[in-house]
């Protein structure tokens, strides 16, 4: 089992430490934790690839503390990225540039461009000054299966690594990972929908394009089997929940929305009928319907279609992919 450590000062002091020394640490971050290594150290990027069992054409965030920080590592940071990082950083918004001539070709999957963001959670920031530089890091789980966001989920995934730290910082608040947007073409893509949303970096910036699952070869780690729970998971629209599941030859784990009626030998998950607050609990609610041990998972299919409705549809259709 990993080492859990409190996120007070030793413990962020110890992992700050492991990072320093070419080790790899996990982390609590606004959106889900992160695995972590020094964006400087090949060795240890490569150890988070071989723990995550990670395909090694998939780059890594650079996590940086501020705009300063992230210019050291890309290069054509112009007038959109800084209004880009006055208005969203630190924050769930990872901007994607291309790569400076410092970074290692293991913090970037070999790629001519880098992915950069200012995390806001309190123990990231604290991590980043205590290691006094970037730190790459993957979602903190294993390769395909749901984001951590809690520290018992980073533990659960790396049952075999009694030397990986984990800070626990407590439940991860936004709950999605964040959105990624590629800034390498003239006109911004958004590669990886997420709290921040469309709406809100049309506002800022004009158009923005948003990349569609089967399109996006130019983010690996978006392929549409990814985020998946560990069995058959179906999303069904509320009008069509309660005839699916009496279908079924066998249990199944609902995530139901509040009201929705979900009967034995079902077992409802209860999710939140706000947006943000059910970002916050979906990842969560995957694990638990993996817990419950019932060989099948459904997922009443949300009605809203837009803001953070729509990071949370697309990491729905990607965890029922192959239901
Ligand atoms: O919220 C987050 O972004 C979390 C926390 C830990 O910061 N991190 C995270 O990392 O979700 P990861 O590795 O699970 O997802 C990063 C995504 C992948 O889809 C990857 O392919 C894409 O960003 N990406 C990273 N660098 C890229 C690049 N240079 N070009 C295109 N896509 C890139
Ligand atoms: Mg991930």
């Amino acid at each position: 089992m990993p080492r859990l450590l409190q996120a007070d000062d030793a413990g962020i002091l110890a992992a700050a430490e492991r990072i320093r020394a070419g080790g790899v640490a996990a982390f609590p971050t606004e959106t889900v934790y992160g695995l972590g290594a020094s964006t400087f150290e090949p060795a240890a990027l490569r150890e988070v690839y071989r723990m995550k069992g990670r395909p090694g054409d998939n780059p890594l965030i650079a996590h940086v503390v501020d705009a300063v920080d992230a210019k050291r590592l890309v290069r054509g940071w112009d007038a959109r990225c800084s209004r880009l990082a006055a208005a969203f950083w630190p924050g769930p918004l990872t901007l994607i540039l291309p790569r400076g001539e410092a970074v290692p070709d293991e913090a970037v999957a070999g790629l001519g461009s880098i992915a950069v963001r200012s995390p806001m959670h309190p123990v990231a920031r604290s991590l980043l000054y205590a290691a006094a530089g970037p730190i790459s890091a993957p979602s903190a789980n294993r390769s395909g299966h749901v984001s951590p966001t809690t520290a018992a989920h980073v533990v659960a995934d790396f049952p075999l690594e009694p030397d990986l730290l984990v800070l626990d910082g407590g439940r991860a608040g936004f709950g999605i990972e964040s959105t990624v947007l590629d800034l390498t073409a003239e006109e911004p893509v958004i590669r990886r929908p997420g709290s921040v949303t469309s709406e809100d970096l049309r506002r800022l910036l004009g158009p923005v394009k948003v990349a569609h699952a089967v399109e996006q070869g130019a983010s690996p780690g978006t392929s549409l089997i990814h985020y998946a729970p560990d069995r058959p998971a179906t999303m069904v629209p509320s009008v069509r929940l309660g005839a699916f599941l009496a279908t079924l030859q066998e249990p199944a784990a609902v995530l139901a929305l509040p009201g929705t009626e979900v009967r034995v030998p079902h077992v409802a998950i209860r999710m939140d009928p706000d947006a943000q607050g059910y970002a916050r609990m979906l990842y969560a609610g995957l694990r638990e319907a993996e817990a419950t041990g019932l060989p099948r998972i459904v997922i009443e299919e949300p009605a809203g279609r837009e803001g953070v409705w729509l990071a949370v549809l697309d990491r729905l259709r990607r965890a029922t992919v192959r239901g």
